[in-house]
């Protein structure tokens, strides 16, 4: 699948949250897929990608979310897709999977893997609950925004939603909501309105230069 728009300043300062979208119009899960991957190339700390995406396409996927989004029904059933995006609790679990990948493609020496990987994992199984949770949440959210952009460079737009039933998210598609916890939601597809114009406090007036 391609980039249909490659530039930068449309794509980043032209995004714009669109919340009523062309019910007709339908992305391919090839294409999502594509989308997907490209979003994986952002960041994460030490490279475990604890996101992992529910693309919500279907009908009875959207009955079930629509009880659970409360005020943002309109995206829900207008969307081309409700991505919901988890963060996985057990991030570790994967480290191998990534760490022996990159040592096979020769991104990283198998020494520094065999150094490095077991005390990243135990000092992941050591962590509290809380602190796994921001962890596992920032990542996601940066995997978020890079989705939101590369959406807009497939030609879509989006809206990421935080407003949805954070209990019963997990259950309701079918995970496990001790490992999965939802970061937020992001609707995809097609515009059906123009948005409106935000308001951005100027940086002078909230950063600090120490
Ligand atoms: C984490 C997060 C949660 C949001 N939740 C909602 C939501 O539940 N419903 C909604 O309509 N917009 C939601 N938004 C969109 C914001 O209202 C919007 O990004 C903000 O007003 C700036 O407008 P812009 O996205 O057009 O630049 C959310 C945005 C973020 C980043």
């Amino acid at each position: 699948m391609t980039i249909v728009n490659n530039d930068f300043k449309d794509v980043v300062f032209g995004r714009k949250s669109v919340k009523e979208f062309d019910p007709n119009y339908k992305i391919s899960e090839e294409e999502m897929l594509s989308m997907l991957n490209d979003a994986m190339t952002a960041p994460s700390s030490v490279n475990f990608q604890p996101w992992r995406p529910v693309v919500v396409v279907s009908e009875e996927g959207k009955n079930k979310l629509r009880p659970l989004v409360s005020f943002n029904s309109r995206q829900n059933d207008t969307s081309s897709a409700m991505v919901v995006i988890f963060a996985d609790m057990n991030p570790q679990s994967h480290g191998e999977n990534i760490y022996s990948n990159a040592v096979e493609k020769e991104y990283m020496p198998k020494e520094v893997k065999e150094q490095i990987l077991p005390s990243i994992i135990d000092m992941y199984d050591s962590m509290s609950k809380d602190n796994m949770r921001e962890l596992v949440k920032v990542d996601s959210s940066l995997f978020a925004m890079q989705f939101m952009l590369v959406a807009r460079s497939y030609g879509y737009e989006t809206n990421a939603i935080g407003g949805f039933d954070y209990e019963n998210i997990a259950e309701s598609l079918g995970l496990d909501k001790d490992r999965y916890i939802p970061v937020v939601i992001i609707a995809v597809g097609k515009p059906a309105k123009e948005s409106r114009d935000t308001y951005r406090l100027p940086a002078e007036e909230i950063t600090k230069f120490i």
